[in-house]
């Protein structure tokens, strides 16, 4: 968005405000070029004052408790914020700037049990994770709004995007960066749950393009995003331990902690309606991705070694 000229405008929580040191890692070489205000998803009131602070033309909505895992574990909170949270986001905007676009951050998580492969914007929806109902509801929610009063409501349905910037939580990153640790000596093995788990991974860097796409686009509507090619996790952890040498079969355990209790097995998109509609199309392939995640973690495990601030960050 800064390198298209637009003045940027984010909302933390407090809590990070507070702790800038930890908490804007990923946003550290930008903090004096974007402004940030303090709001939560769980507060109306706070999301309201900044609306009301200053005149938006376009919202990307894309807060959320997005890890699928945790909202088995705590599936209310992640009801509560996701849901209401976008809630509060539209009723802000309908009140303060109805002529704000407005981007909604829906998941190929939607899908779910998948009822066709590959899945397009009239696949129906599956949920299967509180996680997942709550998107399903964000993205209705999103669309009554449009069709109620009118406003640029549209909601992007992207299927997994990552990068150097990914939570340590989420496979890929659990993955990259275990890898280097592991090639570094500083670990002996890699605990993961189901390896036969299909996803259309693409990286975040093509997947932000779209989102702006989505809201150039003279009507507000619905855009899969994906790369329209599957691999199992498997074939991530093969890749990436190529890349450094190693094999993963001598470092993969299978620990049954990181099963879930409902499972989306196979997710592949089908980018026919973003690609011909918006002109969009990936810039990354799979084993390119795989590389850029394994390489930026092995610079952050050597810069961590050599007593260096750890860099995180992408290559293009
Ligand atoms: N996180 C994690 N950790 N996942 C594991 C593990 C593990 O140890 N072992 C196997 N997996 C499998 C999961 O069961 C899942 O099938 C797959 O790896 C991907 O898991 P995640 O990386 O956690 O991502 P996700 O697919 O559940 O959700 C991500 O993508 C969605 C888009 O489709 C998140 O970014 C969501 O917020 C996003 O909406």
């Amino acid at each position: 968005m800064l390198s298209l000229g637009y003045e940027v405008h984010g909302l933390v929580r407090r809590v990070a405000l507070e702790d800038p040191e930890r908490r804007f890692t990923r946003i550290a070489h930008l903090l004096d070029r974007v402004q940030l205000h303090a709001a939560s998803l769980e507060s109306y009131p706070s999301i309201f004052a900044v609306v009301s602070h200053h005149d938006f033309d376009e919202c990307y909505h894309l807060a959320a408790q997005s890890f699928v895992a945790e909202s088995f574990a705590d599936g209310f909170s992640t009801m509560n914020t996701n849901i209401n949270g976008t809630h509060y986001m539209l009723a802000a905007l309908r009140e303060l700037r109805p002529q704000c676009r407005f981007y909604f951050a829906g998941s190929s998580e939607m899908f779910g049990l998948v009822s066709e492969t590959p899945q397009r914007e009239t696949t129906p929806f599956h949920p299967r994770s509180p996680y997942g109902i709550s998107k399903v509801a964000g993205f209705e929610l999103s669309r009554n709004y449009r069709e109620a009063y009118g406003m640029f409501a549209a909601n992007g349905i992207l299927f997994n995007h990552e990068g150097p910037r990914r939570g340590f939580e989420f496979v890929t990153r659990k993955i990259t960066s275990t890898v280097a640790r592991i090639k570094a000596g500083q670990a002996t093995e890699l605990r993961l749950g189901n390896l036969e788990a299909r996803r259309d991974w693409g990286h975040a860097k093509d997947y932000v393009r779209a989102m702006h796409l989505i809201l150039q686009h003279d009507r507000p509507e619905e855009f899969v995003v994906a790369s329209s090619e599957s691999h199992t996790v498997r074939e991530f952890c093969e890749l990436a331990f190529s890349e450094v040498g190693l094999d993963y079969r001598e470092y993969v355990r299978i620990d049954e902690r990181f099963y879930r209790p409902a499972e989306v097995e196979s997710l592949v998109g089908d980018a026919t309606k973003v690609r011909t509609v918006l002109g969009w199309h990936p810039t990354y392939n799979f084993s390119e991705l795989v590389r850029e995640m394994v390489q930026n973690d092995l610079k952050v495990v050597l810069s961590q070694t050599a007593g260096l601030p750890a860099a995180i960050g992408g290559q293009r």
